[in-house]
């Protein structure tokens, strides 16, 4: 079992961190997995509606096919895990909208009044098109992709610091990969995680650019001073 004693701190995950290459033929700890996984789904969300949706491979034949989709990428097979995250733009609509408030009811979030005044925002902001108040080209898939993302990132973490590591995946043919798991049309595929133990040493540190080239400080172009 891929299981690694202890929890590293976040700093030094962060540190430490290296987009995988290839990955040990061993399998993930099931209580392992479920921790990174519940570790994501804690994450927040607009309205907390929770438009991810996750395909978890394990199976050794489902992760050569999901390979074979994922232009011939050998750490897909290799992984003890691969999680496929999805955003569902329409998921609202179909149930979540409602186990949403649910939910909130349950855990004495809000009353009645509050209920009602969140289903009627949220039928109001994502009826039209989320984007489309704020004067923005309204898009469904983004939406969708903001939310899961920040899943799908925590899941990451949660991962590293556990001791394991992961390799974040776009090099996949979403048509294929949605054929394959059986995702719905309207659901979107937005990125693959690996996640095992590392076979060979880690990638080198490739950089990042430095503060004064993407951070600004009140207004876009303005040098941020720490
Ligand atoms: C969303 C996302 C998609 C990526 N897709 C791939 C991929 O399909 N194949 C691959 O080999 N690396 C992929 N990478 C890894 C990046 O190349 C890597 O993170 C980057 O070069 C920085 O290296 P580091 O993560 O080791 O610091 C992806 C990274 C991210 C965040």
């Amino acid at each position: 079992m891929a299981k690694v004693a202890g929890e590293k701190p976040f700093s030094e995950a962060v540190k430490e961190r290296r987009a995988t290459n290839s990955f040990e033929d061993v399998p993930i700890h099931d209580a392992d997995l479920e921790k990174i996984i519940r570790a994501g789904l804690e994450a927040p969300s607009g309205y907390n509606l929770q438009p991810w949706r996750f395909v978890v491979v394990r199976d050794a034949e489902q992760k050569k096919r999901l390979r074979d989709a994922s232009f011939g990428q050998p750490k897909v097979e290799q992984a003890s895990a691969v999680i496929v995250a999805c955003g569902d733009p329409q998921g609202w609509k179909d149930g979540d909208l409602e186990e949403m408030l649910r939910l909130a009811k349950e855990h004495g979030f809000g009353g009645d009044a509050e209920h009602d005044m969140a289903r009627r925002n949220v039928t109001n902001f994502l009826g039209g098109a989320p984007g489309k108040a704020a004067g923005m080209e309204p898009t469904f898939d983004l939406w969708a992709n903001r939310h899961t993302m920040i899943a799908y990132t925590t899941m990451m973490w949660a991962a590293e610091t556990l001791g394991y590591d992961t390799a974040p995946m776009e090099g996949f043919m979403e048509d294929k990969v949605k054929e394959l798991l059986k995702i719905p049309q309207r659901v979107r595929v937005v990125a693959l995680l690996a996640i095992g133990r590392r076979k060979g040493p880690d990638n080198p540190y490739g950089g990042r650019f430095d503060p004064s080239r993407t951070v600004f400080a009140e207004e876009w172009g303005k040098k941020i001073q720490f």
